[in-house]
């Protein structure tokens, strides 16, 4: 039984036709890559997995169960987490205030709550420990941070959630080349414990060296379905534009 199993997904913007009858899949601890061209239905795809959108025929199931609730707290309550392009983190706030925004942890003192400062950076300090990740210091403005250390803090942020599922898109897209590898490590750290990531990219370098499976939108439409250990930069590009013509996959791996 998957951890994730989208089955026959269908979804229409009025005359639009986004997605027809996508069948997708996550295993617990499986890295999948999710790609294809600009207005493929990857975004879609997944605002429907998060419950941002409901679709308009087809199912979806965690753990086996079906999932019924479509509001998206619910399906954060379930498991599944997405980490947005724009990451929505507090510039002007530190690792701790970002990592539990909204949620702070509190005390009580005569009668008053108070926000746990030192309980919220002990557990912030835990997270980012446990993902491994390296950052100047806590109490920085993560404004101040670099891109993939901001990144860094939105995928602790995610952890805190006790996620099942987590979805990134284009995490490594705005990303300095040396800040690239350390992204990775921090997926290839949720996998190594047992959460399902996808990963939306159109850097397929990235793609081929991080995931376990890659799946191909095009137009819509489940396209390729591809073991990432037996595939290559040429099969995916080719899956990626239709029809295996070579000269239009050149021009697009040209283009990045
Ligand atoms: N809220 C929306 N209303 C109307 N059309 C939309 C909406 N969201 C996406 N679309 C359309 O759906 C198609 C797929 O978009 P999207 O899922 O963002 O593709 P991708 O993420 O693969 O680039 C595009 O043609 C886009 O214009
Ligand atoms: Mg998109």
């Amino acid at each position: 039984m998957s951890l994730l199993d989208v089955k026959g997904v269908t979804k229409s913007f009025g005359p639009v036709h986004v997605l027809h009858g996508v069948d997708f899949k996550v295993d617990r601890g499986e890295v999948v890559g999710l790609v294809g061209d600009n207005g493929a239905g990857k975004s879609t795809l997944m605002k429907i997995v998060t419950g941002m959108y409901t679709a308009d025929a087809g199912t979806i199931s965690l753990d086996g169960a079906p999932i019924l609730d479509f509001s998206p707290g619910a399906r954060r309550k379930m498991g599944i987490e997405m980490i947005y392009q724009d990451l929505a983190l507090a510039r002007q706030q530190d690792v701790a205030a970002n990592i539990f925004l909204g949620r702070e942890p509190t005390r009580s003192l005569f009668g008053m709550r108070f926000v746990d400062r030192a309980t919220m950076k002990r557990e912030a300090q835990a997270m980012i420990d446990r993902l491994g990740a390296k950052l100047p210091a806590i109490n920085r403005p993560v404004g101040s941070f670099s891109g993939g250390q901001q990144q860094s803090v939105a995928i602790a942020r995610a952890l805190t959630f006790n996620p099942k599922v987590v979805i990134m898109d284009e995490p490594t897209a705005a990303l300095a080349v040396r800040e690239v590898q350390g992204v990775l490590d921090l997926i290839r750290q949720l996998k190594a414990e047992g959460i399902g990531v996808i990963l939306i990219s159109h850097r397929l370098n990235d793609v081929l060296s991080v995931t376990d499976r890659i799946v191909v939108l095009r137009h819509g439409r489940a396209a390729a379905n591809l073991k990432t250990a037996d595939t290559n930069m040429a099969e995916v590009v080719s899956a990626i534009v239709g029809g295996g013509d070579i000269s239009e996959a050149a021009a697009h791996e040209a283009r990045g």
